[in-house]
């Protein structure tokens, strides 16, 4: 096969690239690894900046969003009991969250591919990345077992963090920067009407998060040990849990019900760098992991996705390659950014094995620092609603 821009990976990354780029007569294929239904089962982030809203609304793949997503005019923090405010972004940048589905935004862009005859080849094995230091790059894979060549233009790596792209990057080329946090997060969701708002609370016990998908789909998330394992969170035990770390009226709202998806992450801070290296280009996982304290990772893999697309737009349409030269630099500036603002609402909202008191009057004047400063909440809500493109 030939194609303009071969795209490893079929998630969100890969997907909304391809989709993009086909809507301007850009060749692409998409090599998936996993089958469809398992690319959908996944349970992932929820809450959208809103440059990433303008991106799908451009893309084409906006209407169900806008039809069932849920706007919020910011995200809300409890802690000390009764203290609350709001990461107001509404009233300090003009600009709402959108609550809308990982899940079903990869639908939505499925949807979108098979409608324009798209191709995205799922279930293939054994890719591998060649020649990409050339200007012949080309990529190989096992589909039904019969080994296949791809020769293209252009790599995009959107396989994630435990894809094969960035590990194509030569060891004295990519430079990788790591922060691993001592918990991680223990999430449910439930067929249960959710709160109103989407709350982080800040506790002894440790961080919580009431969070949602629709109005009859609840996601919420508390702060575990590492090695927790489900097997020792029964349902009751969770929705205890989770009750005890929110202020009484608020925890009294929370309607309880069985869980239908029920899972443990690790939290973890990663960059790689540089995103680009000859013809291969990373975007999305495969180049960054944030903690999601800060609903980031989605929201950077649309910003360079937003990126990329422009930059290759702008190569095969006026033959001007300056953006693509710049891709990694300009993607590293937002990624960057939103790196820190996530480890920063982790420092501040966790219960650390090592926090002494001092730490934790520290969380505490920062949390009322915000609460009483406009200048403080401005500072965080313009980062927290999307840094611009
Ligand atoms: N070959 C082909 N496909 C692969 C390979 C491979 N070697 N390795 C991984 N993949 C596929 C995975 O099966 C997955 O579907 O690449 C896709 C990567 O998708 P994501 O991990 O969802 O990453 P991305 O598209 O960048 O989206 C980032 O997803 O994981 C969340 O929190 C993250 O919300 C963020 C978003
Ligand atoms: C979610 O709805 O899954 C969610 C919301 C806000 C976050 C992280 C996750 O910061």
């Amino acid at each position: 096969m030939r194609t303009q821009v071969a795209i490893i990976g079929g998630g969100p990354a890969g997907l909304l690239l391809s989709h993009i780029l086909h809507r301007s007569d850009i060749d692409c294929v998409v090599l998936e690894r996993r089958s469809r239904e398992y690319v959908l089962r996944r349970i992932r982030a929820g809450v959208l900046e809103w440059g990433s809203v303008e991106v799908l609304r451009a893309a084409g793949v906006g209407d169900r969003m806008d039809r069932e997503g849920h706007l919020h005019d910011g995200t809300g923090i409890v802690w000390s009991g009764s203290r609350h405010c709001l990461i107001d972004t509404k009233k300090f940048t003009g600009k709402p969250m959108m609550a809308y589905g990982q899940t079903a935004i990869t639908e939505d862009l499925y949807a979108a591919r098979d409608a324009m005859g798209g191709v995205v080849i799922d279930e293939v094995d054994d890719v591998g990345i060649h020649d990409i230091d050339g200007d012949t790059p080309f990529v190989t894979f096992r589909k039904n077992g019969d080994e296949q060549r791809i020769d293209c233009d252009y790599v995009a790596g959107c396989d994630g963090f435990r894809g094969i792209s960035r590990r194509t990057i030569p060891q004295d080329i990519i430079r990788i920067y790591e922060k691993e946090y001592p918990f991680g997060w223990l999430g449910i969701m439930s067929e249960t009407p959710p709160l109103d708002e989407i709350v982080y609370a800040n506790h002894p016990r440790g961080f919580a998060l009431a969070s949602q998908r629709n109005p009859m789909l609840s996601r919420y998330y508390i702060q575990c040990e590492l090695d927790a394992d489900l097997k020792d969170w029964p349902d009751d035990r969770f929705w205890d849990e989770l009750k005890a770390r929110f202020p009484t009226e608020m925890a009294d709202r929370i309607v309880t019900g069985p869980s239908i998806e029920k899972s443990i992450a690790p939290l973890r801070s990663f960059v790689a760098e540089p995103m680009s290296y000859g013809r291969l280009h990373l975007a999305g996982d495969s180049a960054h992991i944030v903690p999601p304290t800060g609903a980031k990772g989605l929201n950077l893999a649309i910003s360079d996705v937003h990126y990329l697309s422009s930059a290759l737009i702008a190569l095969y349409r006026d033959g001007d390659a300056k953006l693509l030269e710049q891709y990694s630099a300009t993607a590293l500036k937002r990624v960057w950014g939103a790196a820190r603002l996530s480890w920063y609402l982790t420092t501040l909202l966790h219960r650390f094995p090592d926090q002494g008191p001092f730490d934790l009057r520290m969380q505490e004047d920062e949390l009322e620092y915000l609460a009483r400063s406009e200048s403080a909440m401005r500072n965080l809500c313009e980062q927290y609603v999307g840094l611009p493109f």
